[in-house]
C-alpha cells in the first residue's frame, strides 16, 4: 500500500530515509483526481528504478475567482488506490494551510511573457501560481526527476524554462499525452463532459489530425485545416496556434513545431496539441 504523508515532516523523514539508502527520488506532481494519463507519469517513473512520489495538492493560487476550483473533482480514495495499484511508494496530500503556511504567498515565481499569451491571456496569473506550487513542490519532495506530461505544453514549457533559468536540481522529463481509443486526451476536467458533448470534445482531435495532415503543406494550411474542423462542428475556439518548442512563440516558417488548440465544449475548456514538423509530414 502506498504510504500517505499529510504534512512536509512526514515528506521529510520519507525523503531522508532514501537520501541515506543513497535511493533516486522521482516526482509526479498532481492535483488530484488520477486518471490513465498520470499511471502513465507514475510508469515511466517507476521504469527508472527509482523511489516515487506523487503530490496531490489542488492547487488554490493557480485558480482565478470564478474558475472551477469549488468543483474541480476530488478523488482521493480512488487516488490512493491508483498509487497502490501503480507501486508509487508515497503520495504527499498536504492541506492549503501545510504548503502555504503563511497564507498566499507575497513572493510568487513570476512567468515571465509566456505566462501573459494562450492559456496565460484566458486565465491571468494561472501560470504564476502553477510554478510557484510546482518550484514550492520541487524543494520540498528534492526529487532527482520530475515528469509531466506533455498535454499541457505550455505549462510543459514553463517548467522546463524555469527549472534551467532558476537552476533548480532536478531534471524535467517528458510523458507524451495519453489519449482514450476514441482519441480524446485524458483530463480531470473531461468528467465535466456530459454525454452529448463528448462527440463534440473528440473534434478538438479531429483538428489536430487535420492540422498534422496539413502540414507538408506549410504553416497556414496547418491552421486552417485545424480551424476548419473545429468551425464544421460548431466548436467555439480561442485559439488554434503553431508555436516553436524552443521558446513557444508563434511560428510561421517550416521546421518542428507544437499545434495547439483551446475551445468551448458545453460549459468546459478543454485544451489539446500535437507536435509535427511543418514543410514535411514527419513529426
Ligand atoms: O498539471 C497540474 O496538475 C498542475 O498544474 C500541477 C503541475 C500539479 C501544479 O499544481
Amino acid at each position: 500500500m502506498t504510504a500517505v504523508a499529510r504534512t512536509r515532516s512526514a515528506l521529510e523523514a520519507a525523503r531522508a530515509g532514501w537520501a541515506a539508502a543513497g535511493e533516486s527520488v522521482a516526482v509526479v506532481m498532481t492535483m488530484g483526481a488520477l486518471h490513465a494519463g498520470h499511471a502513465e507519469l507514475i510508469r515511466q517513473a517507476r521504469d527508472g528504478d527509482q523511489r516515487i512520489i506523487v503530490t496531490d495538492f489542488l492547487n488554490p493560487l493557480q485558480f482565478a475567482p470564478g474558475e472551477d476550483l469549488d468543483k474541480y473533482p476530488r478523488t482521493f480514495a480512488a487516488d490512493l488506490e491508483l498509487c497502490t495499484e501503480e507501486g508509487v511508494d508515497l503520495l504527499f496530500a498536504p492541506a492549503p494551510s501545510e504548503v502555504y503556511p503563511a497564507g498566499d504567498p507575497i513572493v510568487r515565481v513570476a512567468a515571465g511573457p509566456v505566462g501573459d499569451v494562450l492559456e496565460g491571456e484566458a486565465r491571468p496569473g494561472h501560470f504564476d501560481g502553477v510554478l510557484t506550487v510546482v518550484a514550492k513542490l520541487l524543494h520540498l519532495t528534492a526529487p532527482h526527476r520530475a515528469y509531466f506530461g506533455q498535454k499541457d505544453a505550455q505549462q510543459l514549457w514553463l517548467i522546463k524554462q524555469m527549472v534551467t533559468d532558476l537552476d533548480l536540481p532536478a531534471e524535467v522529463v517528458e510523458v507524451p499525452t495519453v489519449r482514450d481509443d476514441d482519441g480524446l486526451a485524458l483530463s480531470s476536467r473531461n468528467i465535466y463532459l456530459v454525454d452529448a458533448d463528448r462527440d463534440q470534445a473528440l473534434t478538438l482531435h479531429r483538428a489536430l489530425e487535420a492540422g498534422e495532415s496539413a502540414a507538408v503543406n506549410g504553416a497556414t494550411a496547418v491552421v486552417e485545416a485545424a480551424q476548419a474542423q473545429l468551425t464544421a462542428s460548431g466548436v467555439r475556439s480561442d485559439y488554434v496556434v503553431l508555436v516553436d518548442p524552443e521558446n513557444f512563440t508563434a511560428m510561421n516558417g517550416p521546421g518542428p513545431a507544437i499545434l495547439l488548440v483551446a475551445a468551448h465544449v458545453g460549459s468546459t475548456r478543454l485544451i489539446d496539441n500535437v507536435r509535427l514538423h511543418v514543410g514535411s509530414s514527419e513529426k
